[in-house]
Order: structure tokens, then C-alpha cells, then sequence
């Protein structure tokens, strides 16, 4: 004998549960439906009808919806709910739906988005299509019209992700297998290092000058190599979408006083003045500081490096076309016009050196794409180089 159950139902209670558990009461059963999926679509719209009108089609697909009646609500829920889908009417009161498909970009890029509209044009759709909406439904639509382009949205969102996820793995299982490897090959090379050093420096016996020599290059190909490990994690450990989501606000000028700083011992080794001439006023730049000064520091070690004994390095900023432009110049050995296209190559050297690996300027080049800056070289043999870089500037300077 089974026992039976009375169930009154309370439709504010349901509604709650719908929008936080994603359990809808089925009154036909009278049973409890739990949501596998447990999906979220947040509409944001002025007009009540339609908001109902898509409520009802998602309620009854399964979905847990939510709806703003106007963008600055809308974008608010975005940041409480999260919502997996949303759907923006472009045309509102206060803030247009195109603003806030871009603030929902900006907010979680992988939140795929419909827009909707009575005044659907060509130019409309192909404008919210490049503010990263997914497409576009023209009003009036039909229910199924609703559901069908909301499952291929969700079915994008879920391969976004997916794919996302594969990526970050891989980035994961790469930089962890580089360190690993670079940690391996490191630590013994450092140790051969500090042999040489006891040997060549006579605390281990007399050594004559024949084994000198033999043991004097022996440490130079070591200390390449240790360079090489170096430079070549820098370079595996640049990741454009890492920096980018680390863009800032930031002033040129600490980033090369942090630099000279740092060169400013090497520099007199070669007795090479630094120069830097910065407005004061410069506009800052959307920069990742870090990584940008990586890539700055390696262009004025070049500019030493290649320098010659007695002569100077000078840096130089100024605003040109809404964009900030940096020089590096300096009055160095030069480079031949010939050879100018295959500097930002990997590995690749003008001139064999035993002090360098080729991968300095691949960094920059890499460095520089991820903050979307330019870099450009003029160079004439004899008389020196000069690196340009053309920043975007911050966000706040616009
Ligand atoms: N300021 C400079 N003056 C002259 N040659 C330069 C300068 N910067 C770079 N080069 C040339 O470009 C090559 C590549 O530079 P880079 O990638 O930094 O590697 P590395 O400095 O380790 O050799 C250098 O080997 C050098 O021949
Ligand atoms: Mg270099």
C-alpha cells in the first residue's frame, strides 16, 4: 500500500525555486522537476509582452530565466546571475542594447548573447554581430524560432567553453613540461659552472695555461647555454591571453627608470651614457607592467650590448595619432639593411656572440603583438640602431 500526498502549490515559492534551483512544479503530475542542465537565460528587454512571451517558451523548455527591463538592470543581473545566455533588445530606454552587449563582453566573454529588435536593418544586425553578439532575431519570431536559435547559442557557448578548457590545459601541460625541463637542465649546468669557477680560479690545484684556455671556453659554452634555458623559458612563458587580461594603466617613464636602474652597471662597464627624455605629462599606456618592461629591457640591452665603448643610449616618448610612440636608440655598431628582416626571427644573430641567443627580440615581438603595439627598426652600419614602438594608450586616457 503506497502512502499518498497532498501538494498545495505555491507559485511565488515555485517561482523562486525556478530562478535559484532550477526545479519547476509540473501541476499535471504533481511532481517536482529537477533541471539537469540547470541553465540561465537572462532577458533584457522594455517590453513586458515579449519578456512574458519568452519567458513562457524558456520556462517551458526547461530554462531558468530572469529578466531586466532595462539595460543598466540587465547588466547588473549579468554580474549577480551569470547568466549562461542573453537576450538584448536593442532598442531601450537609457542605455542601448549595442552598450550593453559590449559590457557583457567585457564582463565574461564566454556569456553568448541574441539581440533582438522590432527595427531589424542589415546595418543593425552586422553592428551587433562585431559587439560579439552571436545573432540576431528580428521581432515578431516564433516560439520555435526562440527555441531553435537558443539551442544553437547554447551549443556555441558550450564548444567556447569546451575548447577554452582544452587550451588552458594544454597551456598548463606546456609551461609546467618547460619548467620542469628547464629546471632540469639548469641545475646541473649551474653546478658545471661553479666547478669551473673553483678550478679557474686556482682553489683546486695549479692549472697551466693550456688548461686554462680548454676550461675557459668550456665555461663560456656552459654560460650560453644557462642563457639559452633562460631566455627560452621567457619566451615559452608569454601568453597573450594572460597579458591581456592583466591590462592596466601605466607611466612609460617608471617603467625605464626601473630599467636604467637595473642596466645602469653594464652601461658603465662600456662607459654608455642613458639618456631618457619623457614629457611629464605623457598619457599612460594599457600595459601589462611587468611584461612590457621585459620586452623594454631587452631592446635597451640590445641598444648596450651593441653599443660602442663611450657612446649612449637614449629613450624618447612622445604622443603621435592618439597612440604613444617609444624610441630606443642607440649609436652602436648597426645592423645591415640586409639583414634587418630576420631580427625578430628566434635564435637568429647578426654576428655570433657567445653572450647572447637570438630569442631577445622574438620576446619583444611577441610581447609587443600581445598589447597590439607595433615595433619598427632603422638601422645604418657604423652609426646605430633605432627601435620604434607604438603603444595603445589606457583606456582612461581616451
Ligand atoms: N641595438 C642593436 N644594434 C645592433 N644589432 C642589434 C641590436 N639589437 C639587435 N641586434 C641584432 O639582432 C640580433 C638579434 O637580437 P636578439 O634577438 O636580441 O638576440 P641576442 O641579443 O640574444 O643576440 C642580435 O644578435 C644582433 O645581431
Ligand atoms: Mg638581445
Amino acid at each position: 500500500m503506497g502512502a499518498s500526498y497532498c501538494i498545495t502549490a505555491n507559485w511565488d515559492l515555485i517561482h523562486q525555486a525556478v530562478l535559484l534551483f532550477g526545479i519547476e512544479f509540473d501541476a499535471t503530475t504533481s511532481k517536482m522537476i529537477n533541471r539537469t542542465e540547470n541553465i540561465t537565460i537572462l532577458i533584457i528587454d522594455d517590453d513586458e509582452s515579449m519578456c512574458d512571451a519568452c519567458v513562457q517558451t524558456y520556462v517551458k523548455s526547461g530554462y531558468i530565466v530572469d529578466i531586466a527591463g532595462d539595460g543598466i538592470s540587465g547588466m547588473q543581473k549579468v554580474k549577480d546571475i551569470n547568466p549562461d545566455l542573453v537576450l538584448v533588445d536593442l532598442k531601450m530606454p537609457g542605455i542601448s542594447g549595442m552598450v550593453v552587449l559590449e559590457e557583457i563582453k567585457k564582463i565574461d566573454p564566454e556569456i553568448v548573447t541574441i539581440v533582438i529588435t522590432g527595427y531589424a536593418s542589415i546595418d543593425s544586425a552586422i553592428e551587433s554581430m562585431k559587439k560579439g553578439a552571436y545573432d540576431f532575431l528580428p521581432k515578431p519570431f516564433t516560439p520555435e524560432e526562440l527555441r531553435l536559435i537558443t539551442k544553437r547559442a547554447l551549443e556555441k557557448r558550450r564548444l567556447t567553453i569546451e575548447s577554452n578548457r582544452l587550451l588552458q590545459e594544454k597551456n598548463e601541460m606546456r609551461e609546467g613540461f618547460i619548467s620542469m625541463v628547464s629546471h632540469q637542465l639548469r641545475t646541473p649546468l649551474v653546478a658545471v659552472q661553479q666547478y669551473f669557477e673553483v678550478i679557474l680560479g686556482g682553489m683546486a690545484g695549479e692549472v697551466n695555461d693550456e688548461q686554462r684556455e680548454m676550461l675557459e671556453r668550456s665555461k663560456i659554452r656552459i654560460d650560453q647555454l644557462i642563457y639559452l634555458i633562460k631566455d627560452w623559458l621567457n619566451l615559452s612563458k608569454i601568453d597573450a591571453n594572460r597579458i591581456v587580461k592583466k591590462l592596466a594603466s601605466v607611466n612609460i617613464t617608471s617603467i625605464f627608470t626601473n630599467i636604467f636602474n637595473l642596466m645602469q652597471t653594464i652601461a658603465k662597464e662600456k662607459n654608455i651614457t642613458l639618456k631618457m627624455d619623457i614629457p611629464e605629462n605623457l598619457p599612460t599606456i594599457s600595459a601589462d607592467k611587468e611584461t612590457l618592461e621585459q620586452a623594454f629591457l631587452n631592446l635597451v640591452d640590445n641598444g648596450i650590448k651593441y653599443g660602442n665603448y663611450g657612446g649612449s643610449l637614449f629613450v624618447g616618448a612622445k604622443e603621435k595619432n592618439g597612440y604613444i610612440e617609444v624610441s630606443i636608440s642607440d649609436n652602436g655598431i648597426g645592423i645591415p639593411e640586409d639583414k634587418l628582416p630576420f631580427i625578430f626571427e628566434q635564435f637568429y644573430q647578426v654576428e655570433f656572440k657567445s653572450d647572447s641567443t637570438g630569442l631577445g627580440l622574438s620576446i619583444v615581438k611577441r610581447i609587443m603583438d600581445a598589447h597590439s603595439a607595433t615595433i619598427k627598426v632603422t638601422s645604418k652600419p657604423e652609426k646605430g640602431s633605432t627601435f620604434t614602438v607604438l603603444l595603445p594608450k589606457s583606456e582612461e586616457e581616451k
